[in-house]
């Protein structure tokens, strides 16, 4: 089946810090730009038709060029450690990073918390 987008700006997405439209190329109508901290969050709740292995699929952004590594956790465990979102070259030039989650049927929380002083990416969307 196609990918369900669930926009970064849209609830019950959750942002912990500002949905901005500063930096062009996002979709729908903001991304989320959190804290440049450790421990800053976007989160998503995405629907699964059965349990098992998903592919996610993060659009984001990275003006610098330090890497901006995240904890994916799904339910409230991790499933990928600092996971790395490198710069996408501008602030207005979006990436989309794939990767495999377990996931149960029915409901899941995919959060994103960063683990560097720089905070998170700026996040698009999660295609799931
Ligand atoms: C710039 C950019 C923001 C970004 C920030 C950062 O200010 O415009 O969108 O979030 O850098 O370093 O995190």
């Amino acid at each position: 089946a196609a990918p369900i987008r669930y926009e970064a700006e849209t609830s019950p997405a959750t942002c912990s810090g500002t949905i901005d439209s500063n930096n062009a190329g996002f979709s729908g109508t903001g991304f989320c730009n959190t804290p440049n901290a450790v421990g800053a969050t976007a989160q998503f709740t995405v629907n699964a038709a059965s349990a098992g292995t998903a592919t996610l699929g993060i659009r984001y952004a990275n003006g610098t060029t330090a890497t901006r590594p995240a904890d994916i956790t799904v339910n409230g465990s991790v499933a990928q450690s600092a996971s790395a979102f490198g710069g996408t070259g501008a602030w207005t030039t979006w990436s989309t990073k794939t990767l495999t989650v377990p996931v149960n049927a029915g409901s899941n929380t995919i959060r994103l918390t960063s683990t560097s002083a720089d905070g998170l990416a700026n996040i698009d969307y999660l295609d799931f």
